[in-house]
Parts: structure tokens; C-alpha cells; sequence
């Protein structure tokens, strides 16, 4: 079983789109996929309205999701961590207790050799827009991980 943790702030917007998104396309037998944040601002809460609706839009229920912070046990539990931004990533980094931990934070857009940006941008501010462009970006790249994943699992 290969688990792996998309990590974002807040755990609302962009980091339960990566976990719908990417559960969507793996096999939940051999594969656990989780979400949390940085921060605990939304503990405990719903993912943000417009993730819900961009994700049902494209058939994906994510209403079964909570907000959760990040916490160091996840280095224990999780293969891989995928952060959503250079912020996420230096938070993350600075909680690693060894190379060992480092060595599982990548930033998500890494896997998408063709993608012009390094970070999915932060949408909480922005417009419906905003969401869609997040969702097609995780989607993109998602499908990629997909791919490798279920490559290494064959
Ligand atoms: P997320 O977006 O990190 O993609 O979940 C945010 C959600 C909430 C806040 C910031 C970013 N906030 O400051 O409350």
C-alpha cells in the first residue's frame, strides 16, 4: 500500500482537489491518499464551497473530506507528501526530523515535466475562475502521478 499526502494552507481549496482528484484515478486497494494543512485555520471544516463545486462539475464528490493541520506522525505514515506551493514546502521541510522526511516533500508541479508554473497558485481570494484553472492544473498532473503509480504497481 503507497500513501501519500497532498498538503496545502488550509486544507480547503487545493489540497482536498488533489486528494479527490488523484483518489479518482488509483486503485484504493493498493493506494491511501490523504489531505492536511499547515495551518490549523479550518480544522475540522468542509472543504472550501467553490472546491465542492468545481470537483462535482468534473463528477468528483469531495464532501466527505475535513480539514485537518499537518502533523509530524504523517512523515511516519505517508510515502510521499506533495505540497501545493514553495511556502507549503519550506513549512513542511522544517518539520522534518531527518533526511529521511525531506526526502518525501515534493512539490506537486515537479511530476508535470510540461508545466510553465512550479506552484498551484493559492485560489482562496480569487474568483470561480481561480478554482477552475487549480482543478485542470491538479487534474493534469494527477494523471501523471496516476500513471507512474499504477507503473510501479504493476
Ligand atoms: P488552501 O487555501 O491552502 O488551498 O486550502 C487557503 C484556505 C484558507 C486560507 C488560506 C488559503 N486562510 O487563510 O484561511
Amino acid at each position: 500500500m503507497t500513501k501519500i499526502l497532498m498538503v496545502c494552507l488550509g486544507n480547503i481549496c487545493r489540497s482536498p482537489l488533489a486528494e479527490g482528484i488523484l483518489k479518482s484515478k488509483v486503485n484504493s486497494t493498493h493506494f491511501f491518499i490523504d489531505s492536511a494543512g499547515t495551518s490549523n485555520f479550518h480544522d475540522g471544516d468542509l472543504p472550501d464551497s467553490r472546491s465542492i463545486l468545481i470537483a462535482k462539475k468534473y463528477g468528483i464528490d469531495i464532501t466527505n473530506q475535513r480539514s485537518r493541520p499537518f502533523k509530524k506522525n504523517d512523515f511516519d505514515v505517508f510515502d510521499i507528501i506533495y505540497v501545493m506551493d514553495q511556502s507549503n514546502y519550506q513549512n513542511i521541510i522544517n518539520l522534518a526530523r531527518d533526511e529521511k522526511d525531506r526526502k518525501k516533500v515534493k512539490l506537486i508541479l515537479s511530476e508535470n515535466a510540461s508545466s510553465k508554473i512550479s506552484e498551484v497558485p493559492d485560489p482562496y481570494y480569487d474568483s470561480e475562475r481561480g478554482f477552475d484553472q487549480v482543478f485542470k492544473m491538479l487534474d493534469e498532473v494527477c494523471e501523471i502521478i496516476s500513471i507512474k503509480l499504477n507503473d510501479a504497481n504493476k
